[in-house]
């Protein structure tokens, strides 16, 4: 796998937050690049903008200084629309709270990022059932949400993420919710994907069993990025056998 391309840049980034009492600095010029196929995980204690950062990252939120691109795109002068389609085409989420929509079985809920950029039902059903198989979940796939447990869950939401082969996975606490074992095969998960497909995996995570295994580590503090840390032992460092 190439690795080194640029797949998604942060330059000088600010953002404000308008809050009743008092408005909040939640990021204080930040600069990052992400690379594809790296797994980047950030650290930082509650409220020291991972999220916000994210949502920036992605085009979910628009900073009110400095420059996002995607893939060489500045995302942050694109409107709403553009990035909402930017966003469905190229990049995959995984939420702490799996965030799938509660009146869609497993298989509805995979095959929506498919349907949404157009592609006839069928061959949807077919990708997503697909998916779901190579995420051992064939048994469930008829299931709603609320029936399944936090594992399977988590793991409708990583398929609904790589269904459409995103350039990269943006994924916030994705552990926080599981157990321990379950919250193993989801890092086992992601970390495979970026292995095997080039996917780049920006991960918020405090569980150490998942930076042992990010190719660079992000500490964060008060808005801002205070450390980088590359890790050689990390998934470029060759087989070292999480699978
Ligand atoms: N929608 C919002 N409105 C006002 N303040 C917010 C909003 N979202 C986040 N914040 C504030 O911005 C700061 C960073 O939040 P966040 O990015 O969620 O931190 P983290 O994910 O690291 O816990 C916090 O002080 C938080 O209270
Ligand atoms: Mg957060």
């Amino acid at each position: 796998m190439v690795k080194g391309k640029t797949i998604s840049k942060a330059i000088g980034i600010h953002k404000y937050y308008d809050s009743r009492s008092e408005p909040v600095h939640a990021l204080r010029g930040v600069d990052i690049e992400v690379f594809q196929g790296e797994i980047l995980a950030i650290v930082g204690p509650s409220g020291c903008g991972k999220t916000t950062l994210l949502n920036c990252l992605s085009g979910i939120d628009v900073p009110n200084e400095g420059k996002i691109f995607f893939n060489g795109l500045e995302i942050s002068s694109m409107n709403e629309k553009e990035r909402t389609k930017l966003r469905g085409r190229y990049m995959g989420f995984v939420f702490q709270f799996y965030n799938l929509v509660p009146s869609l079985t497993a298989v509805e809920n995979v095959e929506l990022p498919l349907l949404a950029r157009g592609m006839d039902p069928r061959t949807a059903r077919e990708k997503a059932r697909e998916i779901l198989k190579m995420l051992k979940l064939t048994h469930r796939l008829k299931a709603y949400p609320e029936e399944l447990s936090g594992g399977e869950q988590q793991r409708v939401a990583i398929a609904r993420a790589i269904v459409n082969d995103p350039m990269v996975i943006w994924a916030d606490e994705p552990t926080g919710a599981l157990d321990t074992e379950t919250g193993f095969e989801i890092i086992r998960l992601l970390v495979n994907l970026s292995k095997e497909n080039g996917t780049a995996v920006v991960v918020v995570t405090h569980d150490e069993r998942l930076t042992k295994y990010a190719d660079r580590i992000m500490y964060m503090d008060s808005g801002k990025i205070v450390r980088m840390e590359r890790n050689l032992q990390g998934s470029w460092a060759g087989d070292r056998g999480i699978r």
